[in-house]
């Protein structure tokens, strides 16, 4: 059985997180496992909600997993309320297998950072995709086909990607994460390959040198994240769909429930041959500040992640609730998949 359990793990570490981190470590037991966060520290991870939906995705690829080997899933979220460490415990017993179909996108999914064509998402995927993403009581999934609605929300979140060349820990953060060649990507097998963000070698060569903070702050002077932000606005504008996930109350279990959520919408949109890019991050910062820990975010930085992200909430009209990730979507325009890698799943004892 704990033959099986590995090999059920080792595909199921083809989920998504950010920046690739895989911030997770397992123990396997006689019909369970433990799963724990073993995330490091970062500005966008306030009260480990990144990583809570990390982990969600996780564990939604491997109760499917599970199921096509005959094995059914029961999901404890935080089983021991003394160890916030200590994510989820599924223990497994004997059921009839399911129908591969359900786990075949999960080593097809990847991000899609490049430009979608402009065509409108098909009927039956779009019901499929909206579908996929409800999981109540926790979340409810939105997707947005609205033009001037998508070019409104783009404009804002946009923002979102300025931040690294505003703010140094987060520009350390992106840097830290990024691996520019396929030696070191085969290396480390965690972080996201450079052709994941660019395949323009001019682009390329320009990341480069902007890896250097003294640099980045030397072409500010003449707007460079101002030039950063029109670009990737350019880029998402053309996105036909965007979607948002909106949780009730503001439980660290919502967002493992997010995360759930999220894969099963990225495995629909993959079964659609529809591409999938987070766009979370001033969401990410933004909870920061309302949980007033603003960490090395400055005032001048503060104003602007509140009022992007306080227009957000106000164009969708969400009060009482919590937006916990967002998401653009479209048909690729090229067939190229950049390249993915994952450790192997490591085991504690
Ligand atoms: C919680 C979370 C946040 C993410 N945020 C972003 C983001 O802001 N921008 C982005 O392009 N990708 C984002 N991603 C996608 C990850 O970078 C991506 O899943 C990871 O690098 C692995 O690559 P793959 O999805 O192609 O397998 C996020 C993923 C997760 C789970």
């Amino acid at each position: 059985m704990q033959e099986i359990f590995r090999k059920i793990l080792a595909d199921a570490v083809f989920a998504p997180s950010g920046d690739n981190q895989q911030p997770w470590t397992f123990r396997l037991g006689e019909n369970y496992v433990d799963i724990y966060d073993s995330s490091t520290p970062s500005l966008y991870d306030f009260k480990q909600h990144a990583t809570y939906i990390s982990h969600g995705a996780l564990i939604e690829n491997i109760v499917r997993l599970a199921a096509v080997e005959g094995y059914a899933s029961k999901v404890k979220v935080f089983p021991d309320i003394k160890d916030y460490k200590h994510i989820s415990r599924i223990e497994f017993t004997d059921a009839p297998k399911t129908d591969p179909e359900s786990i075949r996108s999960i080593k097809k999914r990847f991000t899609d950072r490049m430009p979608f064509l402009k065509h409108r998402i098909d009927a039956r995927a779009n019901q499929a995709i909206q579908e996929a993403g409800q999981r109540p009581p926790f979340v409810r999934f939105e997707m947005i086909q609205s033009r001037s609605l998508v070019k409104k929300l783009v404009d804002l979140l946009a923002v979102g990607d300025k931040m690294i060349l505003d703010n140094q820990e987060l520009h350390k953060y992106f840097y830290d994460n990024i691996r520019w060649t396929d030696d070191e990507f085969k290396r480390t097998q965690d972080g996201m390959h450079i052709r994941s963000i660019t395949r323009n070698p001019m682009m390329k060569f320009l990341l480069r040198i902007l890896k250097s903070w003294k640099i980045t702050k030397f072409f500010r002077l003449f707007g460079l994240e101002y030039t950063s932000y029109l670009m990737r606005r350019h880029i998402y504008e053309k996105s036909p769909a965007l979607g948002y996930f909106v949780i009730h109350n503001n439980w660290a279990e919502s967002y493992v429930e997010t995360g759930r959520a999220l894969q099963s919408v990225w495995l629909a949109a993959t079964d659609y041959d529809i591409s999938l890019q987070p766009m979370s991050s001033m969401l990410f910062l933004y909870s920061r500040l309302r949980g007033n820990s603003p960490e090395s975010i400055t005032n001048w930085e503060a104003s602007i992640i509140n009022r992007v992200t306080g227009n957000v909430y106000k164009l969708l009209g969400v009060k009482d609730e919590v937006i916990t990730f967002f998401v653009r979507l479209g048909y690729a325009k090229t067939e190229i998949r950049p390249p993915s890698v994952r450790k192997s799943p490591k085991f504690i004892e």
